[in-house]
C-alpha cells in the first residue's frame, strides 16, 4: 500500500473500508442523493487539506455510486487533481457508476448537473460486498448489468444473467463472473469513446425514460419511489417497445425483454401514464437541439442510436 493514501468512505460500509488501508486517515461521508452536493465535495477537499494531502495523494473512494461520484469529483479538483481509486461496494457501482470516470454532484434538484470526467487510477471490485447488499439494491444493480449485456453480448452473458437472477437463491460466485463480464463491456465502450461523443451513449440505454421517471417521482413524491436501476429496467422495456414500433428490431423482442426483466424480479411498468412523463422526457439533459439521442435495441447484444424529435408519432 502506498504511504499517501487517504480513504473516503460511505459510513454504511465502515468495517470494510477500514480494512483497505489500515492506519491511514479515513473520512466517513453520508452517501445519499440529498448529500450529493457541492458542499459535500468541498467537505472532502477540506478534509484532505486538513490531513496534509499533497499532489501525490491517492484517494480511495469506498462505497456506491454517490460515493465514487463525490470522491472522484473532489479528487479531480483538489490541488488541480490527485489520483483516486474506486472500491465499489454495490452491484450498480461495480458494473456502471464506478467505471468510466464520470464524477460529479447534483445542482439543487438537478441530478449530476456539475462534474467532470476524471478517470480513476483503478477500480478494484470487492465481490464480498455484494453478499450483504440489501436485495432491492442488488436487483437495482442487476438492471444495469443486464443493460450491459443487451448492449454487447459476446459470451452469451445476457441469458446467463437472466437465469442467475431468476433463480430462487443467488449464486454469488456466478454473479462475480457476470460482474467482471459487465465491467468489461463498459471498459470497451468507454475506451472507444471516453467523452461520450458517440458510442458511449449506448450506456444510456433505458435512461431516457429512467430519468423522466425519476424526475416525475421527484415532483410527485411517493412513499416508495423506484430506485435508479428499477427505473432503468422500465426504461429498457420502453426502449424495446419503441425499437419495435420503429422497425429497428423484430416483433417479439420487447415482450421477451419484458418477461426476462420480470423474471429477474425487476419492475417493467411505468409508475404513471406515459403522457405524464412528456415534459420530463424533454428536459433530460441528454436532449440536445430539440432531439433525444434515443438508444434503441436491434437485438440482444446490439443497440443503435436514433435522434428522435417526437416520441408520440412512434408509439403504438
Ligand atoms: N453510466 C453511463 C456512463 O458512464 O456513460
Amino acid at each position: 500500500m502506498e504511504e499517501n493514501v487517504f480513504v473516503v468512505y460511505d459510513r454504511n460500509v465502515e468495517d470494510l473500508a477500514l480494512t483497505l488501508a489500515p492506519g491511514r486517515p479515513a473520512y466517513p461521508i453520508t452517501a445519499d442523493e440529498d448529500h450529493k452536493t457541492i458542499d459535500s465535495v468541498m467537505d472532502i477537499c477540506r478534509w484532505l487539506l486538513s490531513q496534509g494531502a499533497d499532489r501525490n495523494a491517492l484517494v480511495y473512494a469506498v462505497g456506491g455510486g454517490v460515493t465514487t461520484d463525490l470522491v472522484g469529483f473532489a479528487a479531480s479538483i483538489y490541488k488541480r487533481g490527485v489520483r483516486y481509486v474506486n472500491y465499489p461496494t454495490t452491484l450498480l457501482c461495480q458494473v456502471d457508476a464506478g467505471l468510466g470516470g464520470k464524477t460529479g454532484c447534483n445542482l439543487d434538484s438537478y441530478k449530476n448537473m456539475i462534474g467532470v470526467i476524471a478517470f480513476p487510477e483503478q477500480t478494484r471490485i470487492l465481490p464480498q460486498a455484494l453478499r450483504t447488499l440489501p436485495e432491492r439494491e442488488l436487483r437495482s444493480g442487476a438492471a444495469e448489468m443486464l443493460k450491459s449485456f443487451i448492449i454487447e453480448d459476446l459470451g452469451g452473458y445476457y441469458e446467463k444473467a437472466v437465469a442467475l437472477l431468476s433463480a430462487p437463491e443467488m449464486d454469488f460466485d456466478a454473479l462475480g463472473e457476470l460482474v467482471l463480464a459487465a465491467s468489461e463491456v463498459k471498459r470497451r465502450v468507454v475506451e472507444k469513446d471516453p467523452y461520450e461523443k458517440n458510442i458511449r451513449r449506448y450506456l444510456n440505454l433505458g435512461h431516457t425514460y429512467a430519468h423522466a421517471i425519476e424526475w416525475y417521482q421527484h415532483t410527485h413524491p411517493t412513499a416508495c419511489p423506484m430506485t435508479h436501476g428499477e427505473a432503468v429496467s422500465v426504461g429498457m422495456v420502453c426502449a424495446a417497445r419503441l425499437s419495435e414500433a420503429l422497425g429497428v428490431c423484430e416483433k417479439g423482442l420487447a415482450a421477451k425483454i419484458e418477461a426476462d426483466l420480470k423474471a429477474c424480479r425487476l419492475p417493467v411498468e411505468l409508475p404513471c401514464p406515459e403522457s405524464e412523463l412528456e415534459a420530463a422526457l424533454w428536459k433530460d439533459k441528454k436532449a440536445e437541439s430539440g432531439k433525444i439521442h434515443f438508444v434503441l435495441i436491434e437485438k440482444i447484444g446490439k443497440v443503435t442510436i436514433k435522434d428522435l424529435d417526437d416520441l408520440h408519432q412512434y408509439s403504438e
